[in-house]
Parts: C-alpha cells; structure tokens; sequence
C-alpha cells in the first residue's frame, strides 16, 4: 500500500495528481540539488482526462492521489504531452489499469512513444491547433517541437484559460508547496534560470517564436501548469517574461571564470583576472570546476556577458573538468559572449591554445589575448591576466 498520498486543487476541477521526488540529485547530467516533482494533472469534466503521468517508479504514488478524488477506472482519457520518461515512465501502468476510452499524444508522441514502451491500447496522434472536447469543457493542443523533445506537445484547458506546458517553464524543486506563489522569489529566480540554461538554452530560437506565437493567437494563460515544479496560478505572464528575457541572452557585464587548476598556478591566474574586471567595473563570478558543478557553470553563464575559461596543460592536454565544460556548453549554444583563455603548463603548454579555440567554435569573441605562464607566475604573468581582465570589462556593454 502507497502511503495516503492526495492530489491538490487546482480549481474545482483540476487537481495535481504528481510525485515528489526528494531524493534526485541528477538529471542527465544536471546537478538537482533540490530534488524534482513529476507534475501529472486530472481534469474532471465529463471525460474525465489526465495529462501525462510521472517517472516509473513513482506510478503508485501518482495512482494514490488520482483515487483521493477519483477511482482511476473512471478516467476516460489520457493525453501524453511528452514522451520522455520522467513523464511517460507510468504510461504503461496506468494504460493497463485504466484502459481509457482514447489515450492521446502528438503525431511525433505516437511515434516515439511505441519505440519506449509496449503499450495496452492504440494511440490516437493529435496535430497542431486541432481541439478535443471532454463534454462540458475544452482542450487545444499547441506543438511545441523540440520543447523539450520533438514530440513535445502543450495542452490548453479552454474554458479555465490554463496551459499544462510539459517541460516549459518548469524547474527542478521538490517541496510540498505545489504553487510558486508559495515558494520565495530567490529560488524561483534560481531554479527556474538553471532549468532554463541546462535543459532550453540552446532552443533560445524557438523560445522566442513560441512566445509570440501565443501573442499572435492571443492565448489567455491564467494559469501555468508544468510537468516539474511549482504552477504558476498568479501572474503566470511573470515566468513567460523570464522565458523571454533568458531567451534573448542579452550580455551584461558580468563575467564568469571558470578554471581548475593543479598546484594553483592557474588558481593564481584566476584571481588576477578577477581583479582585472573588478578594475574595469564589471561583475566577477570565479568558478573552480572541481567545487563548482557544470551545470551551476552553465546557470552563472546565463546572465553573463563574457566566459573567460583557465587550465593548465596535463599530458598535452586541457584539465579533463575544463574539457567537459566546454563539451556541455558547446551543446547548448550560448549566444552573443566574449571571453578569453588563461592557464599554466610546464614544457609544452597546449591547453590555453586548445581553450581559445574551443571558445571560437562555440561563437564566442575572444576578445582579450589569452595569457600562459610557465610552471608559477611571475608578477609579469600575473599583471597579463590582470590585463586580461581589464580588456573583458572594456569590451562588455557599458553601464
Ligand atoms: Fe521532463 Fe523532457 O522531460
């Protein structure tokens, strides 16, 4: 037996029938330090509809609060938004147990979805704009290719003007409060910009078309309602504008420092260059990637205007922690940074090169003349970084 887990109103026919997991520390890659909910939703109106369900091991849990309002035999249909599996791992489960009259999904979902799982029932696949009524209300489905996956899929309750938005504007927090009203403004701030910067950076483009998208159709959006996190029922348009704002990626002038270092040759140069931006008034944030995870990297990255990344050269070679966030990073395409490389070496020195031109791939201006220093740095070294620094505050947008 579950414990008595219950569902959550929403209004006074939407309930959170979610999980709360406490205990993830990882989400492919991404350090969750909070833990993570997986948000599933039942509609009772006269098709009695869920959206989504939650990661496997978590199906007892979200089947728990469904029968606090209602037994789950009564739904009559489910709608899948997305098909990875923190949201479709209960699918299975709750197929077989409910056997809904019709189980929905996206056209790409009703692909993807029998390629994850054996399921117990056809998939009716739903395309871009078409609407389903569940008798005395209404949904609308939005594509949303490649938020988060090419499957992914919005689904708007008409009637009640409330968006269930799979992945987007989501974040990784467990807690027993289910509103973020109820959550103080800092974490939100924090966690929704990490959740934004490691898992949507890099579909920016399409962040931004999404939004007008629903200008230009006028959608209403009382309320938000992700797979993960807090729902947003007050002033919903408050995490759309940060959406926007992150999207934009707008430079600032703040720089991040990101480094590891072996016997603190590269750890010295790192303080240099922060004095060097603090001179030239900008914003420093030094980062040592054996203390600082790449995704809390990414996360400073997002509100920055310059990247300037140290390492010293270990067998011919950048510091394996420095290779690894530039790999990340790579993959999420930051746009409209400047930056520069720094480090030590002892004989043949190639990982600053190796840096400069990694940075260069990814699009990001060097805009200072990356510095080396044999073995410890002299004062001469340390004056170079320091200008290193100087010459990133000079190019970042005045204030
Ligand atoms: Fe929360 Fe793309 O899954």
């Amino acid at each position: 037996m579950p414990p008595p887990f219950k569902a959550v109103k929403l209004n006074d026919r939407v309930y959170w029938v979610g999980a709360i997991d406490w205990t993830m520390r990882d989400f492919h890659g991404y350090a969750t330090r909070r833990g993570s909910t997986y948000n599933a939703y039942l509609i009772l109106a006269d098709k009695v509809t869920l959206i989504d369900t939650v990661k496997a091991p978590f199906v007892g849990e979200m089947m728990a609060r469904v029968a606090s309002v209602i037994e789950p035999e009564k739904i009559d249909y489910v709608i899948s938004n997305h098909t990875e599996m923190d949201h479709s791992g209960g699918l299975p489960v709750v197929l077989d147990r409910v056997k809904p009259e019709k189980f929905f999904a996206s056209k790409l979902g009703a692909k993807a979805l029998p390629e994850h799982f054996t399921l117990p029932c056809d998939i009716t696949p739903v395309g871009e704009g078409e609407t389903l009524t569940l008798g005395n209300r209404s949904v609308a489905f939005v594509e949303t290719r490649m938020l988060h996956w090419p499957d992914s899929m919005f689904t708007y309750l008409v009637e009640d003007k409330l968006l269930f938005s799979s992945d987007a504007f989501g974040m990784h927090v467990a807690s027993v409060e289910r509103f973020a009203d109820e959550i103080p403004e800092s974490v939100l701030e924090y966690e929704g910009g990490k959740y934004f910067a490691n898992i949507l950076l890099l579909y920016a483009p399409l962040i931004l078309k999404l939004i007008e998208k629903v200008k230009t159709l006028g959608i209403e959006l009382a309320t938000i309602a992700p797979d993960h996190g807090p729902i947003w029922r007050k002033d919903a348009g408050k995490i759309v504008g940060c959406y926007a704002k992150w999207a934009e990626q707008k430079p600032t002038r703040k720089a991040v420092i990101a480094y590891d270092t072996m016997w603190n040759s590269t750890g010295a140069m790192a303080r240099a260059v922060e004095q060097g931006l603090v001179d030239g008034e900008a914003t420093a944030k030094v980062m040592h990637l054996r203390a600082d995870h790449r995704s809390d990297v990414v996360t400073e990255v997002l509100d920055a205007g310059a990247l300037i990344v140290g390492s010293p050269t270990l067998n011919n070679g950048m510091f394996p922690t420095v290779a690894e966030l530039l790999c990340y990073l790579k993959g999420l395409k930051p746009k409209h940074l400047i930056g520069s490389a720094f480090g030590s070496y002892g004989w043949s020195g190639e990982a600053v090169g190796q840096i400069a031109e990694e940075l260069e791939g990814m699009q990001v201006a060097l805009a200072a003349d990356p510095v080396k220093a044999k073995y410890v740095p002299t004062d001469v070294d340390l004056q170079s970084c320091r200008n290193l620094g100087l010459a990133i505050a000079k190019a970042l947008p005045a204030k």
